[in-house]
């Protein structure tokens, strides 16, 4: 069955929307946070293992299912594999995307705050521009817990995401998502360059460097490798139907491999830029030495506000790089909202506005929920984290790789032997010395050390 949706127009609009999905909150938000409670030069190259050893492949199984049951998470499976339960593979991913986009839309939310308050000058209220940063490092720090904690603001900005995303969704794949890729992410690719320059060029900026990229194995623990693998499957939009969904909107003369490396080199590259432009900050500025720790939301919310004071025209690149970060998580929003809205149009042959609403509406009540978990109703926990801290690692740490590990199965065990390595060279359309190799790791190497990864986790945590 096919979808009744238009796929992707060109392949440039594959790309721009596949690496729309996977340059997100992941890159900038999440990244520089997990490389920071890592301890720094650990991950990078354990990263750059996972992404290319797992990430990639597990990517090309997706891609592949995708476009050849070309149907929604659910619906490919039933197509390629009829009368049988693998489907609910499917369901799991779905369910997986559901839960992350609460979480998402709330930090989606603190993008247009920000925005906002660079866009207004309120960003810089209270600053001294002539004083130290870690003097105005602190003034940035209080206005950001007041807003994150308050009950009314953030779950406003939450609120206009939402209708942001439903708008873009309501006018579907082609006009929606592919237009809105194309555009903007030239445009976010341009400004982080621009960042990356200028931190580099602060003083002091090669310590930061140093302590992000010089390898240092000694660091290199399991609880690094489980973070380097969730941010992997995160970072690059895994494990959850979302590559599934949208390759099924791609054009069958599509090169998946090329598609799928160009994607994760991209991705890769952005997580590096957003390091050296946030660590040399931090070393250049004294930051690395704060009581309360640097976690990703305070890199991003305190430490480059205190970047931009340093600079000449500091408005402006406020209100860049927060345009840019909202260009990233809208982008990405849409593609994890996706997944359920063609699970609903497919399975239940409902309208596309049906099935946006039906998807978007909830969120109302669930983001709102994550968004009062930080502080203002602290009583919303699960398992003694905030909603907000557990869905995110429930669902990064353990439904992605678990995931993941169904799809490798599936496609290397449960498909036909040769599946894809026929879908990879298009069923010879061409050859690939690539698509072997990809077929053996997908096989093999992915669920092993997927499993492996997964149960030391699980020993590390019953030993504590
Ligand atoms: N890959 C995007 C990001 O890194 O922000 C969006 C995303 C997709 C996030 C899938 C999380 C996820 F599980």
């Amino acid at each position: 069955m096919k979808h009744n949706d238009l796929g992707f127009a060109s392949k440039i609009g594959v790309i721009a929307a596949t690496v729309g999905s996977a340059v997100g909150l992941g890159n900038i938000w999440r990244f520089p946070s997990v490389v920071q409670s890592s301890g720094g030069s650990a991950f990078l190259l354990v990263y750059l293992g996972c992404v290319l050893l797992l990430g990639i492949p597990v990517m090309l199984a997706e891609f592949s299912i995708g476009r050849a049951g070309r149907s929604d998470a659910v619906g490919v499976m039933k197509n390629l594999t009829p009368g049988k339960k693998w489907w609910i593979l499917g369901v799991f991913g779905l369910l997986s995307s559901y839960l992350i986009l609460p979480f998402y839309m709330v930090v989606a939310g603190w993008s247009i705050e920000y925005l906002y308050q660079s866009v207004t000058g309120s960003l810089f209220a209270g600053i001294d521009f002539s004083a130290d940063t870690a003097a105005n490092s602190a003034v940035f720090t209080a206005n950001m817990n007041e807003f994150i904690t308050s009950a009314t603001k953030p779950v406003v900005w939450t609120y206009v995401m939402i209708l942001l995303n439903l708008f873009i969704l309501l006018r579907g794949v082609r006009k929606g998502i592919e237009k809105l890729s194309n555009v903007l992410m030239p445009i976010l690719f341009v400004i982080l360059l621009v960042f990356c320059g200028i931190s580099l060029s602060l003083p002091n900026a090669a310590e930061g460097v140093e302590f992000f990229l010089k390898p240092d194995f000694s660091k290199v623990t399991s609880d690094v490798v489980i973070s380097a693998l969730g941010q992997a499957f995160f970072s690059l939009s895994l494990g959850m139907g979302i590559l599934v969904t949208y390759s099924s909107y791609f054009p069958s003369d599509t090169m998946m491999t090329r598609t799928a490396t160009t994607v994760a080199v991209c991705d890769f590259f952005v997580a590096v830029l957003m390091g050296l432009i946030i660590f040399p900050a931090v070393t250049s500025f004294g930051l690395a030495d704060t009581p309360d720790g640097l976690n990703g939301t305070t890199l991003v919310f305190v430490t480059l506000p205190g970047v931009f004071t340093q600079m000449a025209g500091s408005q402006i690149w406020a209100i860049l790089f927060f345009a840019l970060l909202f260009v990233a998580t809208i982008t990405s929003t849409v593609s994890i909202a996706e997944v359920s809205i063609a699970f609903l149009r497919d399975r239940f042959k409902l309208s596309r506005t049906a099935s946006c609403l039906i998807i978007l509406l909830p969120l109302f009540v669930t983001s709102a929920i994550c968004s009062l978990s930080l502080g203002a109703i602290p009583e919303l926990q699960i398992a003694g984290l905030s909603v907000f801290d557990f869905l995110d690692s429930f669902t990064t740490n353990i439904l992605l790789p678990i995931s993941a590990i169904g799809i490798c199965i599936y496609v290397g065990w449960v498909l036909h032997k040769n599946f894809i390595r026929d879908e990879l060279t298009n069923y010879g359309a061409f050859d690939s010395w690539a698509a072997p190799f990809v077929q053996f790791l997908v096989k093999y190497v992915c669920p092993i050390l997927i499993i492996a990864i997964l149960v030391s986790q699980l020993v590390h945590l019953f030993n504590q």
